[in-house]
Parts: C-alpha cells; sequence; structure tokens
C-alpha cells in the first residue's frame, strides 16, 4: 500500500485501505491521485468554480434537486443541480458508483419527499477527497449526505410505513437531496413532538455515538453486556459537537457515571453541561498540560474507564494514557489532521503527513501489559451490519419516543448555503448540529 492513500485516509478519520470493497485497489489509487491533484489544482485556482444546473440556485416548488460535489476541491466545488425526472438519488448500498437511481432491482426502497438533511464533517473530508468509503464506493461527482428527514412518497410491498408518514433515517451517501430512495430499515417514524429539523440532525451521530459507547463496554442493547467494573468514568472530547453531544448523553443512559467534556473553546462549555457533562474542561488559552491536568482532577485523579477522541494526533497518546485499568480508548475520527482551511494547499498536505508521520502507533503486547485496549470503526462501510445498525436505531428510536435525550441544538441553512455550512464546520466553531431545509416536503 503507498503512502498517499493512507496519508488521506488517516485524515479523513478512517484507516481502512487494507480492506477491498467495490472499487479494486488500482481504481482506489487513482481515484485518490485524482483526489490530490484535484485539490491542489482548485487551491491554485486552476479550476473554474461549478454552475448550478440551469435551474438556479434557490430551490423552489416543484423541480426535485440535489446538491453535489463535483470534484474534490474547495467549496466552488459544490453546486446545485435538477433530479431528472422519475429519478432518485439514493446510498451506495442501493446503486454504487451513480448517483442516480434508475430502476433498482431493490424491492424494500421508500421514497422520501426530503425535508431537511444535515451536515456532517464527514461530508467537509468528501469535498477535499479525503473521505474513503466515497472513493471507494461511488467516486465523483458525488451528492454527499448521511442524514434525511421528510415525508414518504412512495412505499414498496410489505412495508410498515405508509404514504404521508414523517420519517427520519440513514443513507450511505445521497442525503443532500430533495428526493432519496432509502430501504426501509434505514428509517423511521418522527414521533410527533420532534420537529424535521430535529430528527434529521440525529441519526449518524446518535448511531455513532451509540455504537462507541457499545465497543467501549457501554451497551444499551440488552443483548449485549460487558462486566464494567467499578470505575464507570467517560472522557469525551468535542462535547459539544454532533457525535460529541451525543456520546455525553448517551453515556448517562448506559450507566455511565463522571461523565467529564472537553471543549476548543470556553463559550461551548455552557452547552456541554446542559446537556449533562459533570464536569467540563475547556483547552482555550491553555497548555496542553494545563488542561490535562484538569482532565485527571475532574477525576479524581483516576484514569478512566472510557476515553471517545476523535482529534486525531493532538490527543490521542495523551488519551490513552489518561485510561484506568481495563480502559477502552475509542477512536473514530482524526479531525485535528485536517487543515482548517476551505481548500487543501501544498502547505495542508505537507501538515497532514507530518500529523500522519506524528500518529501514536499503539503496542499490541503494550496493550497487553497496561490492560488497556484501543478501538476504532467508520459506520459508513457498515453497509452489512444492517441488523446491528436497525437495533441500535430502534434503541434510539425508543429513548427518543420517551423523552431520554434532549435533541441537538440546530443551525438551521437553506439549500444553496451548503458551502457556507461547510465553511462553519471547518472553522471548528459550530455547536450542535447544521441542519439544511429544503422547502419542500413539509407536514
Ligand atoms: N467513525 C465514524 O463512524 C464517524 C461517524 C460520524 C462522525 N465521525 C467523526 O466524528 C468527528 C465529529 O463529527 P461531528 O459530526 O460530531 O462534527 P462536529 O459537530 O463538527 O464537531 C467537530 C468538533 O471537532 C472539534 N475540532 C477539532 N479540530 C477541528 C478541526 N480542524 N476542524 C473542525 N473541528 C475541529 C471542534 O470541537 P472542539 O474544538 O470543541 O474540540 C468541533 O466542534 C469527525 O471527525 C467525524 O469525521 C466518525
Amino acid at each position: 500500500m503507498s503512502m498517499l492513500p493512507l496519508v488521506a485516509s488517516t485524515a479523513a478519520s478512517i484507516i481502512l485501505a487494507g480492506s477491498v470493497f467495490a472499487a479494486s485497489k488500482d481504481e482506489l489509487l487513482m481515484n485518490q491521485v485524482k483526489a490530490v491533484a484535484s485539490t491542489l489544482c482548485d487551491w491554485a485556482g486552476l479550476s473554474r468554480p461549478q454552475e448550478n444546473d440551469a435551474i438556479g440556485s434557490r430551490p423552489g416548488f416543484g423541480e426535485e434537486r440535489a446538491v453535489e460535489i463535483v470534484q474534490p476541491g474547495g467549496t466552488a466545488q459544490i453546486r446545485t443541480l435538477k433530479i431528472p425526472e422519475g429519478a432518485t438519488t439514493t446510498g451506495y448500498n442501493v446503486a454504487r458508483r451513480t448517483k442516480h437511481l434508475r430502476g433498482s432491482k431493490r424491492d424494500d426502497l421508500v421514497e422520501v419527499g426530503v425535508s431537511h438533511f444535515a451536515i456532517n464533517f464527514a461530508d467537509v473530508c468528501i469535498r477535499l477527497g479525503l473521505y474513503e468509503s466515497a472513493i471507494r464506493n461511488v467516486g465523483y461527482p458525488i451528492v454527499p449526505g448521511f442524514d434525511i428527514a421528510g415525508v414518504v412518497t412512495k412505499v414498496p410491498d410489505n412495508c410498515d410505513l405508509k404514504v404521508g408518514d414523517r420519517v427520519f433515517g440513514a443513507t450511505l451517501f445521497g442525503g443532500y437531496s430533495t428526493k432519496v430512495s432509502v430501504p426501509k430499515n434505514q428509517l423511521r417514524e418522527v414521533p410527533q413532538y420532534v420537529t424535521s429539523e430535529q430528527a434529521a440532525a440525529l441519526p449518524a451521530v446518535s448511531l455513532t455515538a451509540l455504537h462507541a459507547l457499545t465497543i467501549a463496554g457501554f451497551p444499551a442493547l440488552s443483548k449485549c453486556s460487558i462486566p464494567l467494573g467499578k470505575n464507570k468514568s467517560v472522557l469525551v472530547h468535542s462535547a459539544s459537537g454532533g457525535v460529541g453531544g451525543m456520546l455525553v448523553q448517551f453515556a448517562k443512559l448506559c450507566g455511565a457515571e463522571n461523565v467529564v467534556g472537553v471543549v476548543g473553546r470556553k463559550n461551548k462549555t455552557e452547552y456541554a453541561i446542559s446537556l449533562g457533562c459533570d464536569a467540563v474542561v475547556y483547552k482555550e488559552g491553555k497548555s496542553k498540560g494545563e488542561w490535562w491536568k484538569e482532565v485527571e482532577e475532574a477525576n479524581g485523579g483516576v484514569g478512566y474507564k472510557a476515553i471517545f477522541d476523535a482529534n486525531g494526533v493532538e490527543t490521542l497518546q495523551a488519551s490513552y494514557e489518561h485510561l484506568d485499568l481495563c480502559g477502552r480508548l475509542v477512536v473514530y475520527g482524526f479531525h485535528t489532521n485536517l487543515d482548517n482551511g476551505t481548500s487543501l494547499s501544498p502547505l495542508s498536505w505537507i501538515r497532514m503527513i507530518i500529523g500522519f508521520l506524528k500518529m501514536p502507533r499503539f503496542d499490541a503486547m503494550q496493550m497487553t501489559l497496561d490492560s488497556r485496549a484501543v478501538l476504532g470503526f467508520n459506520l459508513s462501510f457498515f453497509e452489512n451490519e444492517t441488523e446491528l445498525i436497525g437495533d441500535y436505531f430502534n434503541t434510539i428510536t425508543t429513548w427518543l419516543s420517551a423523552k431520554k435525550f434532549q435533541l441537538p441544538k440546530v443551525n438551521l441553512y437553506e439549500m444553496d448555503e451548503v458551502a457556507q455550512t461547510h465553511e462553519l464546520i471547518q472553522s471548528g466553531k459550530s455547536i450542535g448540529k447544521i441542519v439544511v431545509r429544503t422547502n419542500k416536503n413539509e407536514l
């Protein structure tokens, strides 16, 4: 395996370059080389901004549209396009390497008129050509998007849902759209008290949080239980972000006893506390040594049972060192490896390579001696884990109906403002979730 795919996938929160999916190794490498070249051309001003389809940028009633990333690069690579008559967007588990569905053979597809879709950090990685499951399974152009909410417009036979039901769900790309076809097991009804914008904010972040907690030994599913021992403390990095906010709340629901959050800026503290953190440590204006000392004090000087870390190179080693005996470090992203600029310059690539080289390598023998574990996952590759994801989704919907957790704070945008939403996510300043409304299909 060459260095390039590893560097790219590392920055994209994934290290799975060894496993084989739809694309052959040669295709994958070629796609990744193209992604690097394309981001550099974009940075150098050699690629033209993409133009919207002739329909204009702001969606009106009548036309079906999607937002696509034409090729890897800055936000100028984002454009609105018209979905052809009779087509919908869809995830790669339904139709690979095509952004529009034309007569799929699957018989479990529900057509959803999307009123809201969420923006995730992963979408920025896709735009920058750094998200491996997008490169493997779709390529460019790509309609990104994992989270949708809207109204059922067409159902297959034997489906519990009916036309007109208000639903929310997850799709493996294709969510930035007004019309999506989704396998029925990836959708659930929205409880009455929840708005569609709140529902759209939930699937990716809540499924990620629940899986992370489960593998860390805090399972919500009754069928798996791992003895936790006395220490039930949890440390959540980026506790006011999308996944972080869910981890804080779900940790409590799964039996954690001292949930400590870390946030970048002081102004995020209040939100993290409102989600249920027992203590919050902010990093702004402090040295690494200072804020890590506060993290230690927040758990009475004892190591944590589980630490959830999507920072990457900045904190991974120290997180490992702050685990208790039998502690688990769950790694699910690498956002500090990524540059804050909206397009990637040669310097950005050099920084990412340095970040990759500085990434801690965990030694199996040392982990055995320490009785600690490092675990990683990326849900965007879980296309065949439908039963597991279905179980998580059922748990989340049950908790949602019982009002067991607080809905994420939503920042609402229009469909022609996707570029701004990417910039906001990259700034690291956002609190809660970013959701886009399509101005269609609202009940
Ligand atoms: N493995 C999976 O299956 C999976 C699924 C979903 C998401 N993820 C990963 O989980 C992470 C969080 O996703 P999210 O949707 O919750 O994102 P989010 O809501 O945008 O939160 C990201 C937070 O990361 C922190 N951050 C640190 N360095 C950053 C940088 N260079 N650029 C932007 N933010 C930075 C910021 O918080 P602080 O400054 O407060 O730390 C920011 O609020 C991402 O790395 C994403 O790729 C993984």
